[in-house]
């Protein structure tokens, strides 16, 4: 790599990330095009954004695949390539001794879902799929198709928090809510639990007294869209690298953790 990247994109929301992204690349801050945008609903204004600046599209709607595995659990299909047990052996999400059953749903509906997802990616190959405000959660059925090269991760996501703080699905509300006196966000790569890869950027920014949660949005959002460009800058120059790193832990073991290095 090091020369223009492609890159896809799934949405759920407004897109204001994704329009931070196509903008990048239109001004050549990001040396890359997006792809293709997909949706998890046809209600994602994220897809209306693309289709202006002649983006293909495609929604794969996850809420109709739940329906009809709740109408028919025993008929539902899975993909042929789906392996439960594996997926249950490389899921970081639930706690495996959590209900064992209701995991297995998770994991075959996702599937299910994520398999219509790479078959719709198929027709736009890319280098690198960014979540953009995407509120579904991966499983590794999805990741490990497209993180074929383990030394190269290629799913990133940004975060509405400074992470490992308030990981799922409302970031800013937790901030406010714990009374934080600094909020931020993070731009990470995707792994097997909640918002848990490893961190490739952040920012912060202050909280004043007289911040409401609509300000604290409004503040981390334009941060998120300088954020995620210049992130996705650093893996089109290829100057990304997932590495384990090793300290002493607490209590005298060791703690081991894939962190990446920016070259
Ligand atoms: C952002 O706050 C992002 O961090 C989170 O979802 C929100 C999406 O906003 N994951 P938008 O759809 O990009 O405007």
């Amino acid at each position: 790599m090091g020369n223009s990247i492609r890159i896809g994109a799934l949405v759920s929301g407004g897109g204001s990330n994704l329009q931070a992204i196509i903008d990048a690349c239109g001004s050549g801050a990001v040396d890359g095009d997006v792809v293709f945008v997909a949706a998890d609903t046809p209600g994602a204004g994220g897809l209306e954004r693309a289709r202006r600046h002649g983006i293909p599209t495609f929604v794969c709607e996850y809420r109709k695949i739940f329906e009809t595995y709740r109408e028919d659990p025993a008929g539902f299909k899975l993909p042929d390539d789906f392996d439960p047990d594996l997926a249950f052996s490389r899921q970081g999400l639930f706690n495996a001794r959590g209900d064992r059953r209701e995991i297995a749903a998770f994991l075959a509906t996702r599937a299910a879902a994520e398999s219509r997802l790479l078959e719709g990616m198929a027709g736009y190959p890319f280098d690198l799929l960014v979540l953009a405000g995407f509120m579904r959660k991966l499983s590794p059925y999805i990741i490990d198709r497209i993180n074929t090269d383990p030394s190269l991760p290629r799913i990133m996501n940004i975060h509405p928090a400074l992470l490992p703080a308030f990981p799922g699905t409302d970031g800013y509300g937790d901030t406010v809510r714990y009374g934080c006196k600094v909020g931020g966000c993070t731009v990470h790569f995707v792994d097997y639990g909640e918002d848990t890869g490893p961190i490739i950027g952040q920012r912060a920014f202050a909280i004043r007294p007289d911040d409401t949660l609509e300000t604290v949005r409004a503040r981390g959002l334009r941060l998120e869209w300088e954020l995620y460009p210049a992130c996705i800058q650093l893996f089109a120059e290829n100057r990304l690298k997932v590495v384990e790193k090793s300290h002493p832990g607490p209590g005298g073991g060791v703690f081991i953790r894939k962190v990446v290095k920016i070259t």
